[in-house]
């Protein structure tokens, strides 16, 4: 199995446009790296790719990606999209695949309620896009030789659906993590999830590969840091660390490689040099950046 993190970010990317954070001001000065927002690909033979959640920045992505390069006139390697949530940041992307490209758009059918109920999502032709409604925990082809498992994670729904009352613990299928199997090898991928409850634990463990949301350091990073007023659990985030977050909730689940990704631009660990990324690469992590390739 080959991933490329295509977007090691979370919405916003680094820098987001209206952000002057200390991040995002060093990325655009060129400290620290540039990167975009929140997607994998995956293969298991090298030459058929499923991407896992379309952002906003797929065009850039993919044309940085050569595995995703045009092998014709209008040929792709791209066989499918899988959406793990509605986020803007994992959906918008849809919109620039819509040049006539035939695939299989995979997600649960709540998220498939959400694109359909928006009209704009019909820029991709229904001839061509075939949209593939998935059921929790059971098994698919995401593409040649790729089985793909959607599991429920506590989260919520996107923003732009929020209520007045927002429950950040819905365990459904609003909020996936997805099980990447191939080769006898398993990786998890779970790019958002707002806590770590023992049932979520026990499915880590063994894992081969773990990709996990990386978004704020600490719960309160944003509030601090004058750039908004929601925690990262209101946003349906757990922190990585402070005491409580994943770093420590992970530290006794055993699995292979493990690497943060959906990484807030306020978050530590988009600066390599912060005390925090030396932690969290201390406790076996490795903090996740556009172009990162893993074979398993
Ligand atoms: C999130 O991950 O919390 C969302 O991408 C936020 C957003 O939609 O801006
Ligand atoms: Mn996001
Ligand atoms: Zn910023």
């Amino acid at each position: 199995m080959r991933i490329i993190i295509l977007g090691a970010v979370a919405g916003g990317g680094l820098p987001q446009w209206n952000c002057g954070c200390g991040n995002c001001a060093a990325a655009r000065a060129g400290r620290i790296a540039s990167m975009t927002q929140s997607s994998i690909a995956v293969s298991a033979d090298g030459e058929t790719w499923a991407v896992v959640n379309a952002s906003p920045d797929i065009r850039a992505q993919m044309a940085a990606t050569p595995a995703l390069h045009p092998t014709g006139a209008r040929q792709s390697p791209l066989r499918s999209v899988l959406v793990t949530n509605g986020d803007i940041d994992h959906v918008a992307g849809l919109l620039t695949l819509r040049e006539k490209q035939q695939f299989d758009l995979f997600a649960t059918d709540a998220i498939q309620q959400v694109l359909a109920a928006n009209p704009v999502f019909a820029a991709l032709d229904p001839a061509l896009v075939t949209r593939r409604t998935v059921a929790l925990e059971e098994p698919f082809e995401l593409a040649s030789g790729l089985t793909a498992t959607l599991f429920a994670v506590p989260g919520k729904v996107p923003l732009y659906l929020e209520g007045d009352e927002v429950d950040t613990g819905l365990v459904g299928e609003t909020t996936v993590g997805v099980e990447l199997t191939a080769g006898g090898r398993r990786a998890l991928h779970i790019p958002g999830c707002a806590d770590l409850p023992g049932w979520l634990t026990d499915r880590i463990a063994g894992a081969d590969l773990l990709l996990f949301d990386g978004t704020l350091w600490a719960d309160d990073e944003m509030i601090r840091a004058g750039l908004g007023a929601k925690t990262g659990r209101r946003m349906g985030h757990l922190p990585v660390g402070n005491g409580d977050g994943s770093l420590e909730r992970l530290a006794k689940v055993p699995t292979g490689r493990r690497v943060y990704v959906h990484i807030n631009n306020s978050n530590p660990l988009c600066d390599p040099s912060s005390a925090e990324a030396a932690q969290v690469r201390a406790a076996g992590w490795q903090i996740g950046r556009d172009g990162m390739e893993i074979s398993l």
